[in-house]
């Protein structure tokens, strides 16, 4: 097993057990929100985004415990994005993480609610977590960090952006623009997220985090862009071809699946410029921005 395998699997116990953790139980009332909650969250996600928080709190040299919070709440405003995009009032998809959709389990309204309730637990999660110890000046920056790549200037603007989008012609920049908030906004608050972990972070290497996470951020969603087309449903878990049968503008419409595939490796070799200035601790982020242009699903 590679390094890359071995430490990825400790990051994925990790974030598994914190989920557990921090998700009300299913026997809390009201029982079915709370089951539709915890059957959102831990299916069978990548969990890149902790991953990519965990790897920038190592290579700063800071213990996976003090990490665990962080990664708990954008695991789990990541998976509320996930809920809301399947609703039948945006994606309409019947298939994710392997498992029907959280509306396909449930109903509308619980997905909603399901939805509403993640992203508040996730800024419980940073206000409130006791193994955050960083002082309280920077915590508040944490929770700003994550509300505003969560909001209508993140995730959120990007998921409009999206919508308006359908069956229209976009340029490069205004796919860049769509990808980079609904996408990029939450994989760079990961990173970014991991640095601020770090008591009295050094703002210049803050800064070069966050241009690596943002070259990775892009590179993600154009990858997942190009596995809508060459992949398969079986592989992804969700459906392959939704994009086509959505009429969604992607990187692969614009630019053809090289032209897509060129611009992604040209992000991977922007990121891993970004990190010359750290040394071999922050090798598991070199990995992390080869797997996510070589993943499958
Ligand atoms: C899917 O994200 C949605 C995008 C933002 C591209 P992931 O590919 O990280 O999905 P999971 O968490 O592994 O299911
Ligand atoms: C999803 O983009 C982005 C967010 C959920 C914020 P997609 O719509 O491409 O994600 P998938 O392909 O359904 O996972
Ligand atoms: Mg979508
Ligand atoms: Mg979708
Ligand atoms: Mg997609």
């Amino acid at each position: 097993m590679s390094d890359f395998t071995e430490r990825l699997q400790i990051y994925q116990k990790s974030i598994e057990t914190a989920l557990d953790r921090w998700l009300p139980a299913s026997a809390i009332q009201p029982e079915k929100l709370h089951e539709a909650m915890r059957y959102s969250v831990l299916g069978n996600g990548k969990r890149i985004r902790p991953v990519i928080l965990y790897a920038t709190g190592e290579a700063f040299g800071i213990d996976l415990g003090a990490l665990d919070g962080p990664a708990c709440a954008v695991e789990i405003i990541h998976a509320y994005s996930l809920i809301h995009d399947d609703l039948p009032a945006m994606d309409d998809d019947d298939l994710r993480r392997g498992r029907p959709t959280c509306h396909r389990a449930y109903d509308d309204a619980t997905a909603i609610l399901a939805g509403d309730a993640l992203q508040a637990l996730a800024f419980h999660i940073l206000a409130h977590d006791p193994q955050i110890t960083v002082n309280d000046h920077q915590r508040l920056g944490m929770i700003e960090t994550l509300a505003i790549a969560s909001g209508s200037r993140g995730m959120a603007g990007g998921q409009a952006i999206d919508l308006a989008s359908v069956g229209k012609a976009l340029s490069i920049a205004e796919l860049e623009n769509m990808h980079i908030h609904k996408t990029g906004a939450l994989i760079r608050a990961s990173a970014e997220l991991g640095a601020l972990s770090v008591a009295d972070v050094d703002p210049e290497l803050l800064k070069l985090i966050s241009q690596y996470s943002k070259c990775i951020g892009l590179a993600f969603q154009i990858k997942d862009d190009i596995l809508d087309i060459e992949s398969d449903t079986e592989t992804l878990g969700k459906p392959q071809g939704s994009d086509m049968a959505m009429n969604k503008p992607t990187y692969p419409n614009l630019l053809g699946l090289d032209g897509a595939k060129k611009a992604a490796n040209d992000l991977h070799s922007k990121a891993l410029k970004c990190l010359d200035a750290f040394d071999e601790k922050a090798d598991m982020l070199r990995s992390i921005a080869d797997y996510i242009v070589k993943r499958n699903k």
